[in-house]
């Protein structure tokens, strides 16, 4: 289990906020739920699928598990995602209600209704088709937070393309192993988008990404003008999308498909180096994702101004920005930038302005804006808000107890979401206006969704037990594989507990049954939410010509939940040189950037440490474990089970010196 000293506490939180009566009055949510489902959970997800989308050719079956662990839900349905996202609100004559306020780090603005969204997503699809683009083709789009991404990934949908997001903090290289493995025909990104203050340049890392080999599939770079900077542009290659979109038609059919065509392909790290290509299809993942966001925010479409901060790069943004609030008719705002530019309190001055009653973001971004001071949020009026969601990590209750009583006048109920890239949807998750929230806990699987924690043996942990986090029936948006891999689609989810699905995460249960969440069990990390594989930044390491080794650890963070850590070994005179002051900062920069460049600068290590041995078992296994001792700079364990146990000794005296 992951030693987090930020997660002790968890375990003695006995704190619970019941909902108010005049919430539970108005919630959607129904305690009537759980029973509906727990009476038959087909039967409730069909009656979902059916009052949640339109169909364009209905569905008579449900699930299909012949194929286990391949999924198939509402499979004889055809439908369309776009369609169901943007027109069916303009033909029910929503035309007009806003769909999207967006707001430029820049301070520009831009409106955009559900009949805007209409014709541009029209407009984008016709002119993606003319760029050669036709159903199953994959689009990686690589862009900014901008209304151009959102139109651009519906666009995708429309014409039963797969879009790939590849979040735009990823590295040219990064972006060309997505690229390849996903066998892009097009690739969508701007000049730039507005970050801290000043512009920052797209294209260059997709020049860079389609220069090196594997990208020859793609044929086309349709690119977004946002930051009017000076952009390299090779002819016949690359269109600006204004121009794509000018002479486009504003009619389009959309492409009806099957439930289980693929809607998009999104990668995520995984414990080896290669990031894998969660697939999610097209019925269950509506299905799910605008079933989670009705309830789980309480979502009024008339009414409600909802924010997601997350990045359409994540699947926080593919199920919370665009498939889930679109699907049900909301009124959102999208904010291109950074929480605290051109100040630490923009993100209140936003909410103040367009009155964002629904808030869902990270735990990181919390304890962030904890740390600058609960003045500055006090500045603004956040009495619009009335309910508040977190996802991607843990939420310490300390920072829980901030959110509801600094962000949520101590009224808003808090609903910490678990789920994952591969879930699709929320999984874990208390109801508002029905469950009593316990700050730190995610609590409840939802009304539909079998969840448990169990031991090695795969048996259920009695009431105040821990163990893993599995999911015991198959779910609507659960993911369909990983592209290109079957095997490793079984290896990964299916093989350590035949027939139930592992998550990867600890969690343990209280005495009321309750589900804590206690973090990764793998070599995955959680750094601000974001999901990094140890094993992807040692090989990033290793692949520079001065190291020799690498190990990387998640060492725990106050205010980002994990930081990455990294232990070397230089080789020859490397080594020596990195002894010394100005020799070591040069090592860090170096290794630093380098991690940057092969894929981004989020996995850049906080701290690097030359060390000159690293732990390893007798059969050759890092133990990471001791290493987080180090980095957390605790006592370092057990050290019995290392083929040599004086290395750890070495390590912690050479880090006492000069390096
Ligand atoms: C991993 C999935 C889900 C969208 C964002 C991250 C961790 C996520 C919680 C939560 C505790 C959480 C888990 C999970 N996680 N939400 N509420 N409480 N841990 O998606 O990148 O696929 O990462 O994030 O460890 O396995 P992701």
């Amino acid at each position: 289990m992951p030693e987090n000293s930020s997660l002790e506490n968890l375990l003695t939180e006995t704190r619970s906020f019941p909902p108010s009566p005049e919430f539970a009055a108005q919630a959607n949510a129904k305690a009537a739920m759980y029973d509906e489902a727990r009476a038959d959970r087909l039967a409730f997800w069909a009656e979902q699928a059916n009052d949640l989308l339109t169909w364009k050719t209905p569905f008579t079956q449900t699930l299909d598990w012949s194929d286990a662990p391949v999924a198939r839900w509402f499979a004889d349905g055809t439908l369309n995602a776009a369609y169901n996202a943007v027109d069916r609100h303009v033909e029910a004559g929503l035309g007009d209600r806003v769909a999207i306020h967006f707001e430029g780090e820049p301070g520009d603005t831009r409106t955009v209704t559900y009949a805007d969204l209409q014709r541009d997503v029209s407009r984008a699809a016709n002119a993606i088709a003319a760029l050669g683009v036709e159903s199953g083709d994959r689009v990686v789009i690589y862009l900014p937070m901008l209304v151009e991404s959102v139109v651009a990934m519906l666009a995708c949908a429309r014409l039963g393309a797969p879009h790939s997001v590849v979040f735009g903090g990823f590295s040219a290289d990064a972006l060309r192993s997505r690229i390849a493995d996903a066998e892009a025909k097009l690739v969508i990104t701007a000049d730039g988008g507005y970050r801290r203050g000043a512009p920052s340049a797209l294209k260059p890392a997709v020049d860079e990404a389609l220069e090196g080999e594997g990208a020859e599939s793609v044929q086309h770079v349709l690119v977004v003008r946002r930051t009017g900077q000076d952009t390299a542009w090779t002819e016949g290659r690359d269109v600006w999308w204004d121009d794509a979109l000018e002479s486009a038609d504003v009619r389009h059919e959309p492409v009806w498909v099957e439930a289980e065509h693929p809607l998009y392909i999104l990668y995520t790290s995984g414990t080896t180096g290669k990031p894998k290509g969660i697939l999610h299809t097209t019925g269950g993942y509506l299905t799910q994702a605008a079933f989670t966001h009705k309830n789980v925010f309480d979502l009024k479409a008339e009414t409600d101004v909802y924010w997601c901060t997350a990045d359409i790069g994540w699947v926080t943004g593919h199920s919370y920005v665009v498939y889930g609030p679109l699907i049900n008719g909301a009124t959102q705002l999208i904010y291109e930038g950074t929480p605290d530019t051109p100040h630490r309190g923009r993100w209140w001055e936003l909410i103040e302005k367009y009155k964002v009653s629904i808030l869902y973001t990270a735990p990181t971004a919390i304890r962030t804006c904890m740390k600058w001071g609960e003045d500055i949020p006090a500045k603004f009026d956040l009495s619009s808000l009335r309910v508040l969601g977190s996802v991607g990590e843990p939420i310490n209750p300390e920072a829980w107890m901030w959110y509801r009583r600094v962000i949520g006048g101590d009224k808003a109920p808090i609903v910490d979401t678990w789920w994952q890239t591969e879930t699709g949807a929320i999984m874990i998750s208390p109801l508002p206006g029905v469950t009593a929230t316990k700050p730190g806990s995610a609590q409840v699987p939802l009304p539909g969704i079998v969840a448990d924690v169990v031991d090695d043996e795969a048996h259920s942990v009695p009431d105040g037990g821990g163990g893993y986090l599995v999911l015991s029936e198959p779910w609507p948006s659960m993911l369909r594989g990983i592209w290109g891999d079957l095997e490793r689609y079984k290896d990964t989810y299916w093989s350590r507990f035949p027939g139930i699905y592992f998550a990867g995460d600890g969690a343990k249960k209280d005495d009321d049954g309750d589900i804590w969440l206690l973090g990764r069990v793998d070599d995955v990390m959680n750094v601000s939410g974001h999901r990094l594989s140890t094993t992807e930044i040692e090989s990033a390491l290793v692949s520079h010509e001065i190291v020799a080794e690498a190990a990387v650890v998640g060492a725990a963070d106050e205010t980002t939940g994990q930081a990455v850590v990294a232990f070397v070994i230089l080789r020859g005179e490397h080594a020596d040189k990195a002894a010394t002051e100005d020799g070591s900062a040069e090592v860090q920069t170096a290794l630093r950037n380098h991690v940057a460049k092969e894929i981004g600068p989020i996995a850049k290590p906080r701290r690097i440490l030359v060390v000159p041995e690293l732990p390893k078992t007798r059969s050759g296994k890092i133990m990471r474990r001791l290493l987080r001792d180090v980095a957390e700079n605790r006592t370092v364990g057990d050290a019995t089970t290392l083929a040599d146990s004086s290395v750890m000794d070495l390590i912690s005296a050479g880090l006492a010196g000069p390096a």
